[in-house]
């Protein structure tokens, strides 16, 4: 099946996950790296330059990457790092030599350590904090990037036990903490859109979700209810907001069965109209079961709870490989929204072998991506979604956040370094790798 003329084919990296060196050219601490992951993760705060190299003769379309706020912002209420910029600057701009178009990533599970002094985003005080740092990203980075997203996954960090995606370091959790966290969050992608529009009107900017199908154990009524009431929560309150500028009704309806006070003013609440985003982006990996039996809960078998799926095959961390999933989950966001989307993560975490010649046959990736991209290609050209890109993950091998290691890897380019930070960090390509290569030059015809 042939893709759209002007599909864009890409990768996707974060920053906290590859970059390393987390202190040194006046980076401050981020909030993810306190006592999680080996230094130098990935190396690509060094090695960038090969990276690009390696991924430009892929032949890709677009990068999907982030900006690491205390690389910029040492310290949030302080003066921008000076060197931070010239990184991100000159990384751009080799991306810009190469024809590939960035797609940038304002927040992804990062911030400066220093912010869990106001307790993080639970603080109004976190919006001016961050609309600062998306100011000096689009006064120094504004000219080389054209599509913006504003904060990874939104839609996951409000559930509980996220403290550190919010900015929070303590151990207590608060139902209130989450949704007014969120809530500050809508209102700084908001503004950070509305901005961007004012600075650069022919750049635009997207939300993340992390989009994963909620199916009903059975067909008893009660299943399909609990399905529905868990999906519009984790999915539709903040895809409302973003993309309509108000929250809907049965968020309304769950802060108050929940006692929750989400703190908006009537002023965060005309900011949330005005500052719709252009297109949505989402991150695709597994599905869920529910049952109206018991709440949605962590069990082995899936990602982020829910009941194990009979019909489907996991991987070695017990997510579920749930291809058609995609094609359903595009559907129903198009079907609802109708606005562009680009799916930005989309990937396999796998243990790899590296064999003494240097080559690596990771023909379970291969098989993963060739379901996946068939399922997009029917969504797109057989259903008629508009999907413009995808961006799969990850670009190179990187540090999972949920395994906290390298050795769940997901990169079409292996790294050769251990789970504890060892090794020489020289870059293979995958068998993956030249597999993508033809579907980008076929233009999905070769999937
Ligand atoms: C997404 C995140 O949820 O999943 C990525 O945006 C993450 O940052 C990816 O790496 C895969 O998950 P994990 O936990 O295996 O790293």
């Amino acid at each position: 099946m042939k893709f759209p003329k002007d599909f864009m084919w890409g990768v996707s990296l974060a920053a906290h996950q590859c970059e390393g060196s987390f202190e040194g050219d006046g980076k401050g601490r981020g909030i993810s790296e306190r006592e999680q992951f080996h230094n130098p993760m990935s190396d690509f705060y060094h090695r960038y330059p090969e990276d690009i190299e390696m991924l430009s003769q892929l032949g890709i379309h677009a990068f999907r990457m982030s900006i690491n706020w205390s690389r910029i912002y040492p310290d949030p209420w302080g003066e921008a790092n000076q060197i931070g910029i010239s990184y991100y600057r000159d990384l751009l701009t080799k991306l810009k030599e190469k024809n590939i178009k960035p797609i940038v990533t304002l927040s992804h599970y990062e911030m400066p350590y220093l912010i869990s002094r106001i307790n993080g985003f639970v603080s109004k005080e976190s919006i001016d904090l961050f609309m600062k740092y998306v100011r000096t990203c689009f006064e120094n980075f504004g000219d080389l990037v054209e599509y913006w997203l504003t904060f990874n996954e939104l839609n996951c960090e409000h559930m509980p036990g996220h403290n550190k995606m919010n900015g929070i370091i303590s151990s207590e959790n608060h139902l209130e903490w989450d949704y007014a966290a969120l809530n500050n969050k809508l209102v700084c992608s908001a503004l950070a859109t509305k901005l961007l529009h004012e600075m650069y009107p022919d750049s635009r900017m997207g939300n993340m979700i992390g989009y994963f199908p909620i199916y009903p154990q059975t067909c008893n009524p009660k299943d399909f209810l609990k399905m529905m009431q868990k999906t519009n929560l984790l999915h539709h309150i903040c895809l409302e907001v973003q993309c309509n500028g108000e929250y809907p009704y049965f968020a309304w309806s769950y802060f108050k069965e929940n006692g929750i006070d989400i703190h908006v003013t009537e002023e965060q609440k005309q900011i949330l109209k005005e500052g719709t985003v252009d297109f949505i982006s989402m991150s695709y990996y597994c599905s869920n079961v529910v049952t109206y039996k018991y709440d949605l809960e962590r069990r082995s078998g899936n990602q982020i709870g829910g009941i194990d799926n009979e019909f489907l095959e996991k991987n070695d961390w017990g997510w579920t490989i749930d291809p058609e999933g995609l094609r359903i989950v595009l559907n129903d966001c198009y079907q609802r929204y109708k606005m562009p989307i680009i799916i930005v993560e989309n990937g396999l975490g796998a243990y790899d072998t590296k064999e003494e010649d240097g080559s690596i046959h990771d023909t379970y990736r291969i098989e993963y991506f060739h379901d996946h991209l068939s399922q997009l290609a029917k969504a797109v050209v057989e259903d008629g979604v508009d999907v413009f890109g995808y961006c799969l993950w990850s670009a190179i091998d990187i540090v999972s956040v949920s395994a906290n290691t390298i050795s769940k890897r997901y990169g079409l380019i292996y790294v050769d370094a251990d789970d504890d930070g060892k090794g020489t960090f020289d870059r293979f390509r995958k068998d993956s790798y030249y597999y993508y290569q033809k579907v980008i030059a076929t233009n999905g015809e070769a999937i």
